[in-house]
């Protein structure tokens, strides 16, 4: 059973931003996957692609809040820049520490927490209230594709 249970109270309804929310939450179940099997080598591993992809999510989601007049860009930013320490550390913890297991066991918790929190109340605000410029742009790439293939 997944310990990250995704449902459709995850989605904002930007396919390329719940892609990379769910791949998050995918992570998240690997790890868990990591401890319940006992096996540290993949909880290291997987400590350090979790880490490193949400940074790069919070960079492509910042990315497109900077592309908008999103009012709360920058304390969103802001939060980002907060978690991505603390992710760093726990990261630390996992792949260099002395108690590799209650260190993922922190992660696994700490990550399913607060990523279903910041999608549901912070991601959901910029999505409620610039999401359809983005909604709008895949549209029109979803249509130009279909007529770029012929
Ligand atoms: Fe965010
Ligand atoms: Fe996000």
């Amino acid at each position: 059973m997944d310990f990250f249970e995704w449902t459709s109270e995850f989605e904002l309804g930007i396919p390329v931003i719940d892609i990379q929310h769910k791949r998050i939450a995918d992570y998240i179940n690997k790890l868990h996957t990591a401890i319940e099997n006992n096996n540290e080598e993949l909880m290291k591993e997987v400590a350090e692609s979790v880490v490193n992809y949400t940074c790069e999510h919070f960079a492509y989601e910042e990315a497109l809040l900077n592309k908008s007049d999103y009012i709360l860009t920058e304390p969103h930013i802001i939060v980002h820049n907060n978690f991505k320490a603390s992710a760093a550390k726990m990261r630390e913890e996992v792949c260099n520490g002395d108690n590799i297991i209650p260190a993922a066991k922190k992660m696994r918790s700490t990550l399913t927490i607060w990523l279903g929190s910041h999608i549901k109340k912070e991601d959901a605000d910029w999505a409620e209230s610039v999401g359809h410029l983005f909604r709008k742009k895949s549209f029109l790439g979803s249509v130009f594709n279909f007529f770029s293939k012929g």
